[in-house]
């Protein structure tokens, strides 16, 4: 078959596989809320995403576009953002019902900060406290015992799968907020794999003669 016949098909084969796919999609879900949008997209930019498809048991702290615009006019690196972001992905399941009723009060959740192991010490883990009031406040770590960051509403629970919850604001963390260095070089093959052309990347990985041409015709 000629290549890019079966380039086609296979995409064709892999467009049709994916309405068959079980799991969240927060993507999807953060659609519903034209609030959220910001956020939503620094998600999918971040590649932070998949890697939230690909988990259960997570709790997403998600914030207005009002907060990321502010957070976006100190004009961080995308790299910066992942980290930050991904210190509001939480490794446990938080529902409404769960936060109001934290055992003794107070909790260290692990996020996805933590996990990447890009967070030094305790910095990667976020403290959620239920204060006066039938409040519950969230602090990073690394933020001297502040819990100025609050619960705000339920977007969506998928028990015990996935809790969406909006936050007052961005988790103040000097750590996640550190310059984080661009990538050295561009490399074309992870571009399109960000771009949704995973396929056509892969197909290009295997191939690289035909690799070679395109680094060459995008120069
Ligand atoms: C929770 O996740 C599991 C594993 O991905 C999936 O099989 C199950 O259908 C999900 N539950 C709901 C309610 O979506
Ligand atoms: C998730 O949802 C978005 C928006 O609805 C859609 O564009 C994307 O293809 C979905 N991703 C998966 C893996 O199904
Ligand atoms: C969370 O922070 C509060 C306020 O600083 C503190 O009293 C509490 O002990 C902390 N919780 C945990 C589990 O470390
Ligand atoms: C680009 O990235 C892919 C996957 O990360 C890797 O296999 C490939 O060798 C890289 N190409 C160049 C030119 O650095």
């Amino acid at each position: 078959m000629h290549r890019l016949t079966l380039l086609l098909s296979l995409l064709f084969f892999l467009s049709t596989a994916t309405t068959f796919t079980r799991g969240h999609n927060i993507t999807h879900i953060l659609g519903k809320h034209p609030s959220f949008s910001t956020f939503n997209h620094y998600l999918t930019l971040t590649h932070l995403a998949g890697e939230i498809n690909r988990r259960t048991t997570i709790t997403i702290c998600a914030v207005d576009n009002a907060a990321m615009s502010e957070l976006l006019s100190k004009h961080p690196s995308i790299a910066t953002i992942k980290n930050i972001l991904s210190l509001h992905v939480l490794l446990d399941y938080f529902g409404t019902k769960k936060l109001h009723q934290i055992r003794e009060g107070t909790a260290l959740a692990a996020t996805m900060f933590q996990a990447t192991g890009s967070a030094p010490g305790s910095s990667g883990f976020v403290n959620i406290t239920d204060v006066k009031g039938g409040k519950v406040g969230f602090g990073p770590e690394d933020n001297e015992g502040n819990l100025d960051v609050f619960y705000v509403k339920s977007l969506e629970e998928i028990p015990y799968n996935i809790s969406v919850i909006q936050i007052s604001k961005v988790l103040p963390s000097d750590v996640a907020a550190a310059p984080t260095p661009e990538p050295s070089a561009m490399n074309l093959t992870d571009i399109m794999s960000a771009h949704g052309c995973k396929v056509f990347a892969d197909a290009l990985i295997a191939n690289p003669e035909a690799s070679k041409t395109y680094q060459v015709i995008n120069k």
